[in-house]
């Protein structure tokens, strides 16, 4: 079972961060479908900048279920410290470090995986937040900055040296971006180089592969992604599966009340404004998966408000018949 730090995790599955998609109400879908963790999305160490819009629907909030993890993104050690300890006032129990995002915006002011080149400066962030909080302390990072220079493993070391509780590893470099298929070898490499867990990451999408992937690495637990958008019962199947449970398949009314509640919590979260532009991006994800034409995103883009989202999903999903492709995993 994954522990980190007083945190017994019952699930081997998490959600990784994902800025614009894994915010508080898609993260509450997915634990109530089985993920044992979802770290917020990538909150800038720039304190200053908390007050926007954008990182105010990124601060930890305590009714959030626990452990709440808040992922931090700079390049500062002082910043990133000082924003690791206003996280934890806020209510994060676990700060999670972004080194491994390859957003040129974010990289430009080498953070994210930009920094994997620096070993000495990742060293030196890791070991100065790790003091300045007494929550746990974990680091996501890519398999090293480009395939020449896959350094995870030394990467690896210099974290569980520094007092890091968890380490999650996407099968990329930096300069693979998202291109070509994510490699599980470094990450099997790494589990076997140090003794805290590792979290492997990258392109999982079925229970089989989770599976496969689990055996492969011998990772303590698995990090899923793009493959939870629209269809966050995926941790459920996934679960299942890997425990020998029956396939949990939902039922079209099942579905149905999901979006709905999705979209009323999107909604709420955000206000009608925002709450409708982010509501389209999950109903496209959502139509996608279970098979619906393009047609019908189309139009349901052109909805504006949010009783007519509703009555519009409503509609649809309970009225056609397109077979639930898509729904059995
Ligand atoms: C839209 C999007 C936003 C992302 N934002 C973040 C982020 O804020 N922090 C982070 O560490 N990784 C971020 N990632 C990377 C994911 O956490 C994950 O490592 C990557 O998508 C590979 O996993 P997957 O194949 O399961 O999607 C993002 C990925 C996507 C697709």
């Amino acid at each position: 079972m994954l522990q980190i730090g007083p945190h017994l995790i019952h699930s081997p599955l998490v959600l990784a961060p994902m800025a614009g998609v894994a915010d508080l109400p898609f993260r509450r879908l997915c634990r109530r479908f089985g993920a044992g963790m979802a770290a917020s999305e990538m909150l800038t160490a720039d304190t200053r900048q908390w007050a926007s819009q954008k990182s105010r629907f990124r601060l930890p909030v305590r009714d959030e279920a626990e452990p709440r993890v808040v992922q931090i993104a700079g390049a500062e050690p002082q910043q990133l410290a000082e924003a690791a300890q206003r996280s934890a006032d806020l209510g994060a129990q676990i700060i999670d470090i972004n080194m491994g995002c390859p957003a040129k915006k974010v990289c430009k002011r080498a953070a994210g995986s930009a920094l994997l080149r620096e070993e000495a400066l990742v060293a030196e962030i890791l070991q100065t937040v790790v003091k300045a909080v007494t929550i746990p302390v974990t680091l996501k990072i890519r398999t090293g900055w480009d395939t020449q220079s896959r350094n995870a493993l030394i990467i690896a070391r210099l974290a569980e040296d520094a007092g890091i509780q968890a380490l999650a590893i996407h099968g990329r470099t930096r300069a693979c971006l998202f291109r070509g298929a994510a490699e599980y070898d470094t990450i099997a490499e790494v589990v076997a180089g140090v003794s805290i867990p590792v979290i492997a990451n990258g392109d999982i999408t079925s229970p089989q592969q989770a599976q496969a992937v689990l055996a492969y690495t011998g990772a303590a637990a698995l990090m899923i992604g793009r493959a939870a958008q629209g269809q966050p019962w995926l941790f459920r199947q996934i679960n299942n599966f890997l425990r020998g449970e029956p396939q949990f398949v939902p039922t079209r009314l099942e579905i149905t009340a999901l979006i709905l509640e999705h979209l009323g919590a999107l909604h709420a979260y955000y206000g009608e404004e925002l709450g409708l532009r982010i509501a389209r991006k999950h109903v496209g994800w959502y139509l996608d998966n279970l098979g619906f034409q393009r047609s019908h995103r189309k139009a349901f883009n052109h909805l504006l408000d949010t009783a007519q989202q509703l009555e519009f999903i409503g509609e649809l999903l309970l009225t056609t018949n397109n077979n639930n492709q898509g729904i059995a995993a």
